[in-house]
């Protein structure tokens, strides 16, 4: 892992992930330390975010590393016309490492092929948000006592959803069944499901999950990405297709556990909240150690 870029959550291992989520598991125990003295980090974000840039942040500010960078464009010379490949060519002199958020896919590639220092993807589009999926495996992993062979339901706007393809890959190494609940517009593009086929590996595609619920071991709930669309009238027409209640958690099993990557709107009903099913704010909690441990990772520190 050491001076290599993240882009893709395939860009690591089944071994490569697990190296994280136990280096993660000691930054649990001992989130402050001076590893990173000395180091400069770059966030760079094209793109709105409180999670991603903020647990990168905090991450950085326990391991006494520095920051720089912008959290809008608008403020940086993009707005003058320069382009990404300079502006990375730029930071990347006074880095040693650049967290990119970027709308358009496969911007974050492209970063790491014009960078002298390491890129970590912090989204790029519709595409890809790896450390989302590390902090995503280390929430399923701490609750679950295991990655194998759980039943996985992803929920809601699989279409636009990075979060959703990322974390399908991973856990594509773990015998999961998948279970994947949309409206029609909003179905598991052709590639993943192609690339679980090519596995051998189960999914099953459901319009509702009212039913089913109680086959789960993680709800996966997820935002329509209403940033996404083209046509405001199709974003209005989904929006509102899935809302987890507390009434719906009765029959489920005991070890269920609710994820959501955040941002949520209206899809999981705030009564389920104070449920002991409810994961996604210490999910998000887990998103500082993780990428404490992807950090270290990159830089060699651990
Ligand atoms: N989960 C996530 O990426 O949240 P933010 O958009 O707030 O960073």
């Amino acid at each position: 892992m050491k001076n290599r870029s993240l882009i893709s959550i395939n860009d690591y291992s089944k071994e490569e992930y697990i190296k994280i989520l136990d280096l993660a598991a000691e930054f649990e125990k001992n989130p402050d330390q001076d590893i990173l003295k000395g180091k400069v980090i770059a966030t760079l974000f094209f793109e709105p975010s409180t999670r991603t840039r903020l647990s990168f942040e905090s991450a950085i500010n326990r391991l006494g590393g520095r920051i720089i960078g912008f959290t809008d464009a608008t403020s940086s010379s993009v707005s003058k016309g320069e382009s990404l490949n300079d502006t990375i060519r730029t930071v990347a002199n006074y880095s040693d490492l650049i967290v990119m958020r970027h709308p358009l896919e496969g911007s974050a590639r492209h970063a790491s092929e014009v960078s002298s220092v390491p890129i970590i993807n912090a989204g790029d589009g519709a595409n890809q948000h790896p450390t989302q999926t590390l902090l995503d495996l280390y929430s399923i992993r701490k609750t679950q006592g295991t990655l194998d062979n759980l039943n996985l339901f992803l929920v809601g706007d699989l279409k636009y959803g990075r979060t959703v393809h990322s974390l399908l890959m991973a856990m594509s190494h773990f015998n999961t069944t998948f279970n994947f609940i949309s409206p029609v517009e909003l179905q598991m593009p052709n590639e993943y499901k192609i690339y679980l086929d090519n596995l051998g590996l189960k999914y099953y595609e459901h319009l509702d999950f009212t039913d089913i619920i109680s086959r789960a071991d993680i709800v996966y709930m997820t935002r329509v990405q209403k940033e996404r669309f083209s046509d405001p009238i199709e974003y209005e027409k989904t929006k509102n297709t899935y809302v987890l209640k507390n009434t719906m958690l009765q029959n489920t099993k005991p070890n269920m556990k609710i994820l959501h990557p955040l941002p949520r709107v209206n899809e999981i009903s705030v009564d389920v909240d104070e449920n002991e099913k409810a994961y996604y704010f210490t999910q998000a909690l887990n998103g500082v150690y993780t990428r404490q441990a992807i950090l270290a990772s990159i830089l060699g520190l651990q």
